[in-house]
């Protein structure tokens, strides 16, 4: 069945629903290896795992693998392993990120952390990492397993360098932009250019899509993190101000940090990093954000991204996958959760 037939059988406009459906079938053989792989004889680990799996994730970058393979006509089905641990490697660092962030919900529920605690969250994200690491071996391509790798080590440094920053009234935006590439949009980054890769791309396609998917994924954590002081926890499935709450020094603090006099530093300063900061000084400091329109200039910067990644897929042919790439940009600057 031709992609456009399965749009319009799904009768869908939405752009990540119309990416879901021109990716159906190859996201059907990922999701059954992810499952496949995250078994174990002891059992905890299986628990564990499949709780964070079944719990509703978008699936975003497995399918932006699939994406960028069919784009360029399908590869040797190398994308269906690369894509499985794609996901696996973002689930990983989201065990160990909620760890680190000491979060209590994720994907709507409470976090895995909560249930069986740190160890297991931080034991069990390991176990994801290392089959990530199994599935890529297996497809036996050396370069992309390259491109994986570095992408997982630069993750850990991203999350690493926030860490240092936590709390730090002097992060610069430089500094946060280096964060938000490095924890991020280098995953993005990379399950579009192994995809890209399993689908035979040259060396240019390959670049427009490794670019294509450094600028989503810029612009998707820039409105993650207007979302966290702009969104609501029931549709976010993660608690609103937690990034002040945990001294998370992103874009509308540094923008607001810039600009404010003594007593409103004063105020971001005493709720910056504060876990028992009220609803109420959060809403003071969002007050403040809303002063310097700080919320609004973080979503600007995220559409430069968005727009950079429209521009980077400019060169390959026209066709219904490449639109649906572009679209699917759309949706990461107005997404709502
Ligand atoms: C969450 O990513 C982590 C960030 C980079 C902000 P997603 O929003 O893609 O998480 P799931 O997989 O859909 O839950
Ligand atoms: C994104 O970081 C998660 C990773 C890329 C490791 P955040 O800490 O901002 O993401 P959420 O808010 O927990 O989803
Ligand atoms: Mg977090
Ligand atoms: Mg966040």
């Amino acid at each position: 069945m031709s992609v456009l037939t399965q749009i319009k059988e799904a009768q869908v406009s939405n752009p990540v629903e119309r990416l879901m459906a021109a990716t159906a079938a190859d996201m059907e053989r990922v999701n059954a290896l992810i499952l496949d792989r995250a078994r174990s004889h002891v059992d905890m680990v299986p628990e564990l795992a499949r709780y964070l799996i079944d719990s509703g994730g978008k699936r975003l970058r497995p399918m932006l693998t699939v994406a960028a393979a069919l784009l360029f006509g399908r590869g040797r089905g190398n994308e269906i392993n690369f894509a499985a641990a794609v996901e696996f490697m973002h689930n990983a660092t989201l065990l160990h990120d909620d760890v680190v962030d000491e979060s209590d919900m994720r994907r709507g529920q409470r976090a895995a952390r909560m249930i069986w605690g740190n160890k297991a969250s931080i034991l069990v994200g390991d176990f994801l990492l290392g089959q990530a690491f199994m599935m890529m071996v297996e497809t036996g391509d050396i370069d992309a397993l390259g491109v994986l790798s570095a992408a997982s080590a630069v993750m850990a440094e991203g999350e690493v360098f926030q860490l240092a920053k936590t709390g730090d009234l002097t992060t610069t935006q430089a500094d946060y932009s280096e964060v938000i590439r490095a924890k991020t949009a280098v995953l993005f980054e990379a399950a579009c250019e192994v995809g890209a890769m399993s689908g035979g791309a040259d060396a240019e396609g390959r670049k427009a899509l490794a670019a294509y998917g450094l600028e989503l994924g810029n612009a998707f954590q820039l409105v993650d993190d207007a979302l966290d002081y702009g969104g609501q926890s029931g549709t976010l499935g993660k608690n609103v101000g937690d990034d002040l709450r945990e001294g998370k020094m992103t874009l509308p603090v540094i923008l607001a940090l810039e600009e404010a006099g003594e007593s409103e530093r004063a105020l971001i300063a005493s709720a910056l990093g504060n876990a028992e900061a009220t609803d109420l000084e959060v809403h003071q400091v969002v007050a403040i954000f809303n002063r310097y329109d700080t919320l609004n200039r973080t979503l600007a910067k995220a559409g430069g991204h968005a727009r950079a990644a429209i521009a980077a897929l400019a060169p390959l042919p026209e066709g219904e996958m490449k639109t649906i790439l572009m679209d699917v940009v759309e949706y990461s600057v107005s997404r709502a959760s």
